[in-house]
């Protein structure tokens, strides 16, 4: 890791997941940019870890909206230098389909467009050494971007579930192509953790899943290490559950389902030259 205060910018740091890996990372040493919609909430989570400051700051970003990502891209970019981690931990969930602004179904756009643009967007402040830390979850369900943004075709768990295989679809592309810009990418799932995230699911769904759930501090000490540790330095292309690598779903890894998806969300976000 360069520099004495690595810089680290964390997505959906006002979550379970998000805030108390910030935590870990600010006690750990890091300089910590949080990332969350501009609410109360995010400026709460800025006070929580000790006001704005050389080593916290807050960006206030809609991941999904393409204009909000853009501009918090810039943001960071008149913010910081290089970025040594990049953790992509936003995400949401909806019972209803919802459509952004820009046309797109809400998860998709939060959950993989947002990130897809904004990973891309931060390649130079990434490149030599940087890692992108995606948070999801072993999903296998098909990802059909046509099925994603059809109304009549939306049901909610499993548009969710397509978010998250396509995080790994992602990340597994994302980790060829980054090889030649000296980026690590991986994936990380972080158990059942205790959030609200959530809170718009079947109520029985809810209360199992909350029975059976952990608190966010292990997860955040895993997720702290593979944005820091030197013992992570050179790993690209994985699929870990806390810090143990872990076989991802059979279908995350067919190379041509990871290039396709690619190439239809570079469309979508207008990627054109830009990004990896
Ligand atoms: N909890 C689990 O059991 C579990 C299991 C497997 C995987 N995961 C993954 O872990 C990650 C974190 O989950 P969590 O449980 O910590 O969820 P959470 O507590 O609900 O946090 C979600 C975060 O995403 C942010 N977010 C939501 N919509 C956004 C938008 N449009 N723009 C910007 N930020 C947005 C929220 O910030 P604001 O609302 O303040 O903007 C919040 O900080 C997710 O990727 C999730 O899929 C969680």
């Amino acid at each position: 890791m360069a520099g004495l205060h690595p810089v680290v910018v964390v997505t959906g740091a006002t979550g379970a997941i998000g805030a108390a890996t910030a935590s870990v990372l600010v006690r750990r040493g890091a300089r910590v940019l949080l990332l969350a919609r501009p609410t109360d909430r995010l400026a709460a989570e800025v006070k929580r870890l000790g006001g704005e400051d050389k080593r916290v700051s807050s960006v206030g970003v809609d991941l999904s909206s393409l204009a909000s990502v853009r501009s918090a891209a810039r943001e960071i970019g008149r913010g910081v230098g290089h970025i040594d981690a990049l953790l992509n931990v936003a995400a949401t969930f909806t019972s209803e389909y919802r459509k952004t602004k820009e046309g797109f179904e809400v998860m998709f756009a939060t959950n993989h467009l947002g990130p897809f643009l904004l990973t891309n967007l931060l390649r130079d402040q990434l490149a030599g050494r940087g890692r992108v830390i995606t948070v999801t979850a072993p999903s296998s369900t098909r990802v059909d971007v046509d099925q994603l943004m059809d109304k009549r075709k939306f049901r909610a768990l499993e548009t969710f579930g397509a978010t998250k295989a396509a995080n790994l679809l992602f990340t597994f592309e994302l980790a060829r192509r980054a090889k030649r810009w000296e980026v690590r990418v991986n994936a990380c799932h972080p158990g059942l953790v205790r959030s609200e995230l959530m809170r718009e699911a079947w109520r029985p769904i809810r209360v199992i899943t909350r029975m059976v759930s952990q608190s966010p501090d292990r997860v955040a000490e895993d997720l702290a290490d593979l944005a820091m540790s030197p013992a992570h330095e050179g790993t690209t292309g994985w699929f870990f559950k806390g810090i143990k690598r872990i076989e991802p779903p059979k279908s995350t890894v067919d190379q041509q389902a990871q290039a396709r998806l690619w190439q239809r969300s570079a469309e979508l976000v207008e990627l054109e030259k830009a990004g990896f």
